[in-house]
């Protein structure tokens, strides 16, 4: 009797095992049946009425039905899994053949670029690279020049001063100096540098900005020298061969002094809103060395002379990539420093 119902269970149970369609509803299956309260421990619970021999019998009988019941449970257990498995790695899958993103590679600041082309010329030439302190002696940076107590350039308004009578060097020319103390003559010696001006910012005037200076020291040293040297290096800067002129300008440490211009680069002479419609373009200043700033230096102008020339690096740097904000350039912003 109890043998019958028993068989007739595991076959119902072993039905609906395999008929489960979802790791829940085979679960809800397992408690039913082979739970603490389900259907097989309540059948134990019946053996306790059965005669000895009998119970013996149907207590196997019971046994082999759970384990069959356990079995097939697990299997299907494990086959739903199998089958989540299946479907994960179906859904998430990489291209291990698409090539990477790779790191975004640095770049050197315009200036720095500008300036070491700069660098490649003259050293080419037979010119050293030298660099000065950007804190500097009054000495330096103004009386060695051949600039009086009373010249303008050492205004409050332009100079930052520093405590114990140091200062900001207002330009790269103090370098000229210390170039012609320490190696002497002959001398041929370019520094490139940050010079500093107490000035209003805006669009085209910085406090801070570069420079680069150099000098030359020899026996016979010209004009047509100076000019020479202007080329190679501003037709190096903007890749092309300019042409430059000359006009008179002051500046203490210089006689003659001079500005120097290039022919515009973009409408080559005819006139146009970059050259503000002259033809040409301002880009440095520069001479024959002072007398007075040799013999200071401890050079005898009897026997040497020279030429030096200061150039707005900063400036120079604007008019070849064409950026018209001077603040662009210590601003950081990486939208900017990332075209260069
Ligand atoms: N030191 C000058 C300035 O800052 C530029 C300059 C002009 C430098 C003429 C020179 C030179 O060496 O000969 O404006």
């Amino acid at each position: 009797m109890m043998e019958k119902e028993l068989e007739a269970l595991a076959a119902r149970a072993l039905e609906r095992i395999e008929a489960a369609g979802s790791p829940e509803e085979l679960e809800a299956v397992r408690i039913e049946v082979l739970g603490r309260k389900g259907a097989l421990a309540r059948f134990s619970k019946q053996l306790g009425t059965l005669a000895p021999e009998e119970r013996a019998r149907v207590g196997r009988i019971l046994n082999s039905a759970k384990e069959q019941l356990e079995r097939s449970f697990e299997a299907r257990k494990e086959a739903f899994h199998r089958r989540a498995l299946e479907q994960r790695l179906e859904a998430e899958w990489f291209d291990l053949t698409l090539p990477a993103p790779g790191p975004r590679p640095g770049s050197l600041h315009p200036v720095t670029q500008v300036q070491r082309e700069i660098e490649e010329v003259f050293l080419s030439m037979g010119f050293t690279v030298l660099s000065g302190p950007e804190v500097e002696t009054e000495y330096n940076n103004f009386d060695a020049l051949n600039i009086p107590p009373d010249h303008p350039a050492r205004d409050v308004q332009d100079t930052f001063w520093v405590e114990g009578g140091h200062l900001l060097r207002t330009h790269t020319s103090p370098v000229q100096v210390r170039g012609m103390e320490r190696l002497g003559p002959p001398l041929r010696m370019i520094a490139p540098g940050r010079v500093f001006r107490n000035e209003e910012v805006d669009a085209s005037h910085e406090h801070t900005f570069y420079q680069l200076e150099g000098m030359m020291v020899d026996r016979e040293v010209s004009v047509a020298h100076l000019v020479y040297f202007m080329k190679q290096m501003l037709s190096a800067v903007f890749r092309r061969e300019v042409s430059v002129r000359l006009r008179p300008g002051y500046f203490p440490f210089v006689e003659p002094g001079f500005e120097l211009d290039i022919r515009c680069l973009i409408c080559g002479g005819s006139g146009c809103a970059v050259c503000k419609y002259n033809g040409w373009l301002e880009q440095l200043g520069c001479g024959l060395v002072h007398p007075n700033v040799l013999r200071m230096s401890g050079i005898d102008p009897e026997e040497w002379m020279g030429f030096a020339f200061g150039l707005g690096l900063t400036r120079l740097v604007m008019m070849r990539y064409a950026i018209d904000d001077v603040r662009l350039f210590q601003s950081g912003d990486l939208r900017f420093l990332m075209q260069f």
